[in-house]
């Protein structure tokens, strides 16, 4: 039973997390995007990146929370999915943008702070993706976990790219803020002991004891 649940819930995961590119790619080829195709693709590309990153970080409280274990198995292919999304967005900003022009990059990425914040979420993103696998989380041991740490520290730096492009209307970016602050907050060992104790049911008194029994 808890094997089909695996299943299905990875099929659904992996459905999920291709449809936005499909459409992307249907609405591109079709002359569907706006009259500033490459702003577009951008734009789309880079909100998948956060949003498939902050539901890798949904996981891990989801099991705290309700105990339902499977959703942990999703955490690799949803991280996965994010960076996909986030090398589709830096190939755009690249390719389609810049042509390729190396110094033209090199040059946005030390004068726009927002470009600098991405591209840092990126470089850390990185050898979190390469190491995703059970043969590199076997191989660094403890280290794995604490080098894993870091999604946390590309998400804000996500959002804080977020915010810095954004001209006047900073309430999208902050929502993806708060999300990733209230996740952060979730994995703290003071608030786990919290949850912990309200899940774990109260003993049972001893109703069967000797010497309270009538006879
Ligand atoms: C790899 C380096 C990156 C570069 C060069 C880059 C570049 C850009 C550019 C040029 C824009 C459009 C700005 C505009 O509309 O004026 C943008 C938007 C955006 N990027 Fe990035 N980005 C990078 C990394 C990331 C990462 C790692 C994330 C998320 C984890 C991200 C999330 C976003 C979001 C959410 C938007 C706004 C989408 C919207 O307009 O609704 N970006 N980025």
């Amino acid at each position: 039973m808890a094997r089909k649940t695996n299943t299905w819930l990875r099929i659904i995961v992996h459905i999920a997390s291709i449809l936005p590119l499909a459409v992307l790619i249907w609405d591109f080829t079709s002359g569907r995007l706006s009259v500033n195709p490459i702003e577009d693709i951008t734009s789309r590309t880079g909100t998948y990146a956060l949003v498939w990153l902050i539901l890798s970080l949904v996981c891990t409280p989801i099991n705290t929370l309700s105990g339902f274990k499977p959703v942990m198995k999703l955490r690799r292919p949803l991280g996965l999915y994010a960076f996909m999304y986030v090398c589709l967005h830096l190939l755009t900003f690249t390719g389609l943008d810049y042509g390729f022009n190396l110094n033209a990059i090199i040059q946005t990425i030390i004068e726009k702070r927002y470009i600098l914040a991405g591209f840092s979420a990126f470089l850390l993103l990185l050898p979190l993706a390469i190491t995703s696998t059970k043969w590199w989380q076997r191989r660094l041991g403890r280290f794995w976990r604490q080098l894993h740490r870091l999604v946390y520290v590309a998400a804000l730096l996500g959002v804080l790219h977020y915010v810095w492009l954004v001209k006047s209307d900073i309430r999208e970016p902050l929502l993806y803020g708060t999300a990733v602050v209230a996740l952060l907050i979730l994995r703290t060992p003071y608030i786990k002991n919290v949850i912990k104790k309200i899940r774990t049911p109260p003993r049972q008194e001893n109703t069967h004891d000797p010497q309270i029994s009538p006879n």
